[in-house]
């Protein structure tokens, strides 16, 4: 068997903060690498190459079930926080719950759902100008604008998001200690429960209502199924489209040419928010998977019980994919980038996530031409230290 060389993840180089861990680099020449998960201790495969991570994720060999022996746990927040969801499950359990789901999140149920986000932006935005130039980005804008409309599509009451987001911070960060995870963790569920039942005595017009009222009461999921997909939306919701936001403002004004080029031209936008979506890629976590049966992977065979995690960041600068793979280009296309994930477990919210990304750089680069970084990138506290990658703040002013 290959020696376990490395631990994963590595953190990313605060003087490219954008760029996956060097080690990576190596890995996607190599292939597929025994690494042990610095947070556990447990062995598992790293696969970063583009090609390999996209053929593992559609491998039906691989199973997201989180119980199964050999796979790659992240730490003990996340475990607790969205061990027991679909998005931990293998068919047909995780198609049965996410059949329940999807409908809400089609290309056009969320078209539709494009006053809501514009009216979530505006009035963020309205605020940042009330309260004036200097502001933290992410506090004053992109922290909230997932916050806000998958709060509205859910039925989350915005007096409780505050509440929401410190336990979620403390549940993905690396460092939290077992006991604080366990603690926010407990928390979290305690609260989701209670709004479910909340809403099933007096139904809404939201999806928590609608599951409560309808997959629920036809017995198409159970009880706890359903309280553990509002858990997992509210978690998919609340925390990574933020950080796409924040690092997408900041990668565009960092290239004042590429924002010129896109404010000039809005056509521009949705391959813009596609490559913010490929350089910056924050799920460095990675996909975590074990292995059911023995699987060749190039040169490698990854064994039954064996875990595997794929660098979706790391793919997504496979210069044998991409051209150029380290140039930011709000022009590439294709850009059939994995940020997303594929497969079954192919992110849900996928066009959500786009929406909120077009909306919120418009407006904002319309409604603040002099839009500036007050603080250089260097100074920043990156999210290193999370399951998903971005920036804790970002002083802004115009
Ligand atoms: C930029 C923002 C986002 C990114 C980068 C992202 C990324 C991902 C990825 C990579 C997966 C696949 C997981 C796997 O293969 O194991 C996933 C799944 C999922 N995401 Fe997202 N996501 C984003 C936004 C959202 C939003 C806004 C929601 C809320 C609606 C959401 C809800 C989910 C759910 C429920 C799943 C589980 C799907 C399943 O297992 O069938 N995500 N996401």
């Amino acid at each position: 068997m290959t020696q376990a060389v490395d631990t994963f993840p590595q953190p990313r180089d605060k003087k490219c903060p954008f760029d996956p861990a060097s080690l990576y680099n190596e890995v996607r020449r190599s292939g597929p690498r025994q690494v042990v998960n610095s947070v556990t201790g447990e062995p598992a495969w790293l696969v970063a190459g583009y090609d390999d991570a996209r053929t593992l994720l559609v491998d039906k060999r691989l199973s997201s079930d989180i119980r199964r022996p050999g796979f790659p746990t992240f730490s003990p927040g996340i475990q607790n926080l969205v061990g027991g969801t679909f998005i931990f499950l293998d068919p047909p359990d995780h198609d049965r719950i996410r059949r329940t789901i999807a409908p809400e999140f089609t290309p056009r149920r969320v078209a539709a759902r494009r006053p809501l986000v514009d009216a979530i932006v505006d009035e963020l935005i309205d605020d940042l100008e009330a309260n004036g130039s200097p502001a933290d980005l992410v506090s004053g804008l992109s922290l909230h604008v997932p916050t806000r409309v998958i709060g509205e599509i859910l039925g989350v009451p915005r007096a409780d998001h505050p509440m929401i987001q410190e336990l979620l911070m403390v549940a993905f960060r690396l460092e939290s200690t077992v006991e604080e995870t366990r603690e926010a963790t407990a928390k979290f569920v305690e609260y989701i429960n209670g709004l479910m039942e909340a809403k099933a005595k007096a139904p809404a017009d939201d999806l928590m209502s609608r599951l409560m009222t309808g997959p629920v009461v036809e017995g198409a999921v159970t009880l706890d199924e359903a309280r553990d997909a509002a858990r997992l939306l509210v978690t998919g919701g609340f925390d990574t489209t933020g950080n796409s936001i924040a690092l997408g403002v900041l990668v565009l004004l960092e290239r004042p040419d590429q924002l010129a080029a896109l404010r000039a031209d809005a056509s521009l936008m949705p391959a813009c928010v596609d490559e913010v979506l490929r350089y910056s890629s924050i799920t460095q976590g990675g996909r975590r998977r074990a292995a059911l049966e023995d699987i060749e992977v190039g040169d490698v065979t990854i064994r039954a019980g064996e875990g595997v995690i794929i660098a979706q960041d790391a793919a997504n600068r496979d210069p044998d994919a991409f051209e150029g793979p380290d140039e930011f280009d709000i022009r590439r296309t294709p850009n059939p980038h994995l940020t997303f994930g594929l497969g079954v477990h192919a992110c849900i919210g996928r066009s959500l996530a786009i929406l909120e990304m077009e909306v919120t750089f418009t407006k904002l680069f319309d409604r603040l031409p002099n839009l500036r970084l007050a603080t250089p990138l260097s100074e920043l506290r990156w999210k290193t230290d999370s399951h998903t990658y971005g920036v804790y703040e970002a002083p802004i002013e115009w």
